[in-house]
């Protein structure tokens, strides 16, 4: 089914069971321990004989392998096999991945995987990774991202790195009121929970992955690639994810390690990347420089918005997208934005929640903030004066929908914004008390998805797509789109996701996988419901499916009967026509903060946290909220305690733990509420549903930033903002 045309009513728009706050249907799963993740999958095919693999990762960051002694290892105890890089020679790279996972003598970033090691017990496989013996031929690389942004090169068209509009420097010469700015975001790593883990078991030529993947039909493609055999040999499943943050949008060696382990041993093999391995082996979000140039009339309308970034990665690699927000949030005739990558030798940078705008924003909603404190506006008011219903660049391309206008003044109802005072003049005790906004802003993107919907003779409805959960609740949302499009209660349906054998479909990342893959089964389900009418001969038009049954004219018939013996199946993916170049679809909010800073040590602590969404309809406000104070919470984290320290002389991240890399603990995080604006955007889909879960994150480091600043009068761009950048 193509969505091309505005949505109107559809059976959607009941919302009998859709946008409704239904607990998770996988919670009790969950919190039982049942839900099997990657790492502990077993069942009937896979008896208990698991060989555990450990990985190798090289301790150079760039150069050549001349040797390895693997003797040691080989003769440890337990020892089932050990497979390093010169064994398996080089290796065809997934379509998805910019550095080589495995194979080969060449080494492209430290902790590159180089050798993995199966024995009977992880311990033992532990024990003799550590006896194996490398020889390097070390090369220099460039690891400091100052340094390298002076030769950065602007990268080819398909990376959009350059926008403009207008005359950008005459405007900005000419403005009355300006700012000129730099800012610095540093590298962050995901830090999920479930570290990325597989097991691979081969029957003959075929292999079956269980592992933790966003992205199920990516996975496969790029593992069959990666161990050059045919897609169609590879089983993937990946039912239960314990969080991706965009770590687990493309393959991972774990999965091509497990794989080449199992062959070696003839058993099953599990691999988990150990914690230290994850930030210098897998991909993380890159460092930025920002400039950001502001020029304004004294009434405050912006007449010139330049923004400009740096970022670095490996040779192939992309840009970390930061200026992409700037090209749509604030009006201004005059505009410019540029993108530089710089040439890296660190490990590979690459999509972390919100690419682009996350960063992005952490720049931009300081520098909008700065601005309207030059012209004596208050910063809501700046921003609504600048607020725009079309594309800025494309003014012919409107919004689909667009309400930042009413988030912000909501949030500054609700949070009591008029209690705001001028900067450093707020005290209690030893705290100094500021309060910050910032904008929140996500384009919506929409991905083609898939989806299979059973009805059995028991009157069940099962949805079978190869959509992911990352914890985000993709089960629930799945599960009351199929109840309200079937007329049936959410008990009647069951879900199955995450299996390479189902319809492929939008995936999780991006923050498009909710409506993208509620939007598939709604497609799915049109055609169901057309079979049971054919199979009635119903007229389909006039046909309603509600309480269990389906009725045409006087007559009614409940949908196990209607199924039969032998069930019923309907089967589609939606994809999307042009909308998305017509109409220019974003989701927008306002992030709220209040923080104390101690005014002996610079210690800031969070003491309150509001986010105001427009985001379409929200398909269930449980696991939307869900979403956001997830977001809201790894938004304090990047603005407070998250970076990556880099080491320039050996090119590595140091603190490569959760003891060194800091996220956010409860105690952090005292009071969020949510409130999601009442709306539905026909443009988006027939679920009229946009996507949150970025946007929980976009503006809100900004919005901690300017409450710092209104807490102290101190003003600090380079984020994360520590209290030595304080005192
Ligand atoms: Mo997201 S960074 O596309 O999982």
């Amino acid at each position: 089914m193509q969505f091309d045309t505005p949505a109107t009513t559809n059976p959607i728009d009941r919302m009998k069971v859709v946008g409704k706050p239904i607990h998770r249907i996988d919670g009790q799963l969950k919190t039982t321990g049942r839900a099997k993740y990657a790492y502990e999958w077993h069942d009937a095919d896979v008896a208990y004989a698991y060989g555990y693999g450990y990985p190798v990762g090289s301790a150079i960051a760039k150069g050549r392998i001349t040797s390895m002694d693997t003797s040691a290892a080989k003769a440890a105890p337990g020892v089932l096999a050990v497979v390093t890089t010169l064994d398996v020679g080089d290796l065809k790279k997934g379509q998805f991945n910019t550095a080589n996972l495995f194979g080969g003598t060449q080494i492209q970033h430290y902790h590159q995987a180089i050798a993995v090691v199966v024995a009977e017990t992880f311990e033992e496989a532990r024990s003799a990774a550590s006896l194996i013996k490398v020889d390097y031929a070390e090369e220099k690389g460039v690891f400091d991202l100052e340094t390298a942004a002076e030769k950065a090169v602007k990268p080819d068209e398909s990376q959009q790195p350059d926008s403009a509009a207008g005359d950008f420097d005459a405007a900005f010469r000419a403005a009355p009121v300006t700012l000129d700015a730099r800012y610095a975001t540093p590298d962050q790593s995901h830090a999920m929970m479930e570290p990325h883990a597989s097991i691979a078991a081969w029957n003959g030529d075929e292999v079956t992955l269980w592992t933790s993947s966003q992205m199920i039909d990516w996975w496969r493609g790029d593992f069959a690639q990666t161990l050059g055999i045919d897609k169609e040999k590879v089983h993937l499943m990946s039912p239960f994810i314990g969080g991706g943050f965009g770590g687990k949008l493309f393959l991972r060696v774990d999965a091509v390690l497990a794989a080449f382990g199992a062959k070696a041993c003839g058993r099953p093999v599990k691999v988990a990347l150990p914690r230290p391995f994850i930030a210098n082996n897998t991909t993380h979000r890159p460092a930025t420089l920002q400039r950001i140039r502001i020029g304004a009339q004294r009434d405050g309308k912006i007449t010139a918005i330049g923004h400009e970034s740096w970022s670095g990665n490996l040779p192939d690699g992309s840009l970390e997208t930061a200026v992409m927000q700037t090209r749509l949030l604030y009006a201004g005739e005059n505009r410019m934005t540029a993108m530089r990558l710089a040439a890296l030798d660190l490990p590979e940078g690459n999509a972390m929640r919100a690419p682009g705008e996350a960063p992005g924003l952490m720049a931009l909603e300081i520098a909008v903030d700065e601005m309207a404190e030059k012209l004596g506006i208050d910063p809501i008011a700046f921003r609504i004066i600048n607020d725009t219903q079309v594309d800025p660049e494309n003014p012919e391309r409107p919004f689909s929908h667009r309400d930042l206008i009413g988030c912000l003044k909501l949030g500054a109802e609700r949070f009591g914004w008029h209690a705001r005072k001028a900067p450093a003049a707020r005290r209690e005790g030893n705290w100094m008390i500021g309060l910050g906004v910032a904008a929140a802003f996500r384009n919506n993107l929409v991905l083609p998805s898939g989806a299979r919907v059973r009805l059995d003779g028991d009157g069940i409805v099962t949805v079978e797509t190869d959509m992911t959960d990352i914890g985000t609740g993709s089960y629930t949302i799945i599960a009351q789109t199929a109840a309200e499009m079937m007329g049936v209660g959410i008990d009647r349906v069951a879900v199955q996701l995450g299996d390479s054998r189902f319809p492929v479909s939008a995936g999780s990342g991006g923050q498009f996988g909710a409506n993208s893959s509620t939007s598939g089964v709604y497609a799915a389900c049109i055609k169901l419901r057309e079979a049971v009418a054919r199979k009635l001969g119903f007229n389909s038009v006039d046909v309603i499916f509600e309480d269990g049954s389906v009725r045409s004219g006087n007559r009614t018939v409940p949908l196990a009967e209607a199924a039969g013996a032998d069930g019923l199946v309907g089967e589609d993916t939606m994809t999307w026509g042009d909308l998305t170049e017509t109409h220019q679809q974003s989701t927008f909010g306002g992030h709220f903060v209040e923080v104390g800073v101690d005014v002996a040590t610079g210690e800031t602590r969070i003491r309150r946290m509001l986010a105001v969404c427009a985001a379409g309809r929200i398909l269930n406000p449980i696991t939307a909220r869900s979403q956001m104070i997830g977001a809201m919470t790894m938004g304090a984290g990047g603005a407070l305690s998250e970076e990556l320290a880099v080491d320039t002389r050996r090119g590595f991240f140091v603190n490569h733990d959760l003891a060194g890399y800091e996220v956010p603990v409860h105690a952090d995080i005292p009071h969020q509420e949510v409130i999601f604006m009442d709306e539905t955007d026909p443009y988006s889909s027939p679920m009229k549903a946009k996507g949150v879960g970025e946007l929980g994150l976009c503006g809100v480091a900004a919005a901690i930033a300017n409450a710092i600043y209104n807490a102290t009068g101190v003003r600090v761009r380079d984020y994360p903002i520590t209290l030595d950048k304080l005192i």
